[in-house]
């Protein structure tokens, strides 16, 4: 299959393209498209063998349930009901942004777009590309991440060509992820709402307008043989690098010490830009400055990419606090790492 690119900076001027890229979509193709978290892969969610071949592309497994992107909070009652009020005031606050809500829903979304659950996930992308490619073909978009299931989410168009060249019909080139890690997503079917994974909306900020919020079990720790996640993906193994991660908590200062003194020419480091030339010989990715987690989250991702073109055989992690984008952050290394995390105490600093 020949894949299309479309390269997309202003979509009132190349109207064109949003419109070839819509049709493609309406047709039941899929299309990569750009959003402000990463790079998502398109199909229509209420055509059956579209979604179908979105877990053909990917290589995902079927019970792993997609995202419906709407254009805005008025779609809601299409695809869900018995919305509760929260959910408006979030819509209101935070979209088009990135946040995920799961609610009850509506028979006419397929089985397959919802991984046969009982809720759907809806959400609003603040993208002024995408937004205008789902308005010009009227139908809810299902996305995933656009990468080859277990790989890290694209941030990019060249990481979306990565991956799905050949495999689809068409990518939109709408330029780098501004947030750069997917959305937060909110369970607001049970009580108190559940976070089920965090994102790029920072749980304080939800806490701020839903008060009391649970966070899952899967967020912080990695699941016991057998037990079920309330967001099925969170199950899999995700984002990680061929070489094995090891995620170093503490204070920055003391865990690029640590590292320092584990690192040999083979090792590959994911530091704070100001540690950068400790790690001098090794295979470095500074993702940002230790307090600047905007460019940590934007940087994520490529980093963990990075090191499939080298040759290390291991890689440490420098990590953020778990306050604002750290939490999600946190979360995408400790995954990559399959939570093998080295938590430094008092007493080893
Ligand atoms: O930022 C994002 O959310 C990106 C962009 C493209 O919008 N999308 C994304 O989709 O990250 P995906 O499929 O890679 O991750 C969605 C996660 C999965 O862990 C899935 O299991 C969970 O959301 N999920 C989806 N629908 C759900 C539902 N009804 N109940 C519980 N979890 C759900
Ligand atoms: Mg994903």
């Amino acid at each position: 299959m020949k894949t299309q690119i479309f390269q997309i900076t202003d979509p009132a001027a190349q109207r064109e393209k949003v419109l070839a890229a819509a049709e493609i979509l309406r047709g039941g193709g899929l299309v990569g498209i750009p959003t402000e978290t990463v790079y998502g892969l398109g199909a229509n969610g209420l055509n059956e063998s579209a979604v179908r071949a979105i877990f053909e592309a990917k290589g995902r497994p079927q019970d792993n349930p997609l995202i419906l992107h709407i254009p805005g909070a008025d779609w809601l009652e299409r695809f869900a009901f018995d919305i509760p009020d929260a959910a408006y005031a979030l819509a209101e606050r935070f979209w088009p942004g990135p946040l995920t809500m799961i609610l009850k829903r509506r028979e006419n979304v397929p089985n397959v777009t919802t991984g046969g659950l009982e809720t759907v996930g809806m959400r609003c992308p603040d993208h002024p590309v995408t937004l205008a490619i789902i308005e010009a073909a009227g139908i809810p978009v299902a996305a995933p991440s656009g990468n080859i299931s277990g790989r890290p989410s694209p941030t990019c168009a060249r990481h979306m060509i990565e991956d799905m060249d050949g495999r689809i019909d068409g990518i939109v080139d709408g330029g780098a992820c501004g947030v750069g890690v997917e959305s937060t997503i909110i369970d607001l079917t049970v009580t108190p709402p559940r976070l089920l994974r965090p994102g790029g909306l920072p749980l304080e900020e939800l806490r701020a307008v839903l008060g009391e919020i649970a966070v899952d079990k899967a967020v912080l720790a990695p699941l016991a043989e057998g037990e079920k996640p309330r967001a099925p993906g969170m199950k899999y193994r995700h984002y990680a690098p061929k070489a094995p991660v090891t995620v170093v908590t503490g204070e920055s200062a003391k865990t690029a010490a640590y590292i320092k003194n584990k690192a040999t020419k083979k090792t590959g480091v994911i530091c704070f830009s100001e540690y950068c030339t400790l790690f001098d010989g090794c295979t470095v990715e500074a993702i940002g400055a230790a307090e600047d987690k905007a460019e940590q989250a934007r940087r994520i991702f490529d980093a963990l990419r990075a090191f499939d073109e080298t040759d290390v055989n291991a890689i440490y992690a420098q990590c953020p606090g778990d306050e604002g984008l750290g939490l999600a952050i946190a979360n995408r290394l400790k995954k990559a790492a399959g939570f093998q995390v080295v938590a430094l105490k008092e007493e080893e600093e």
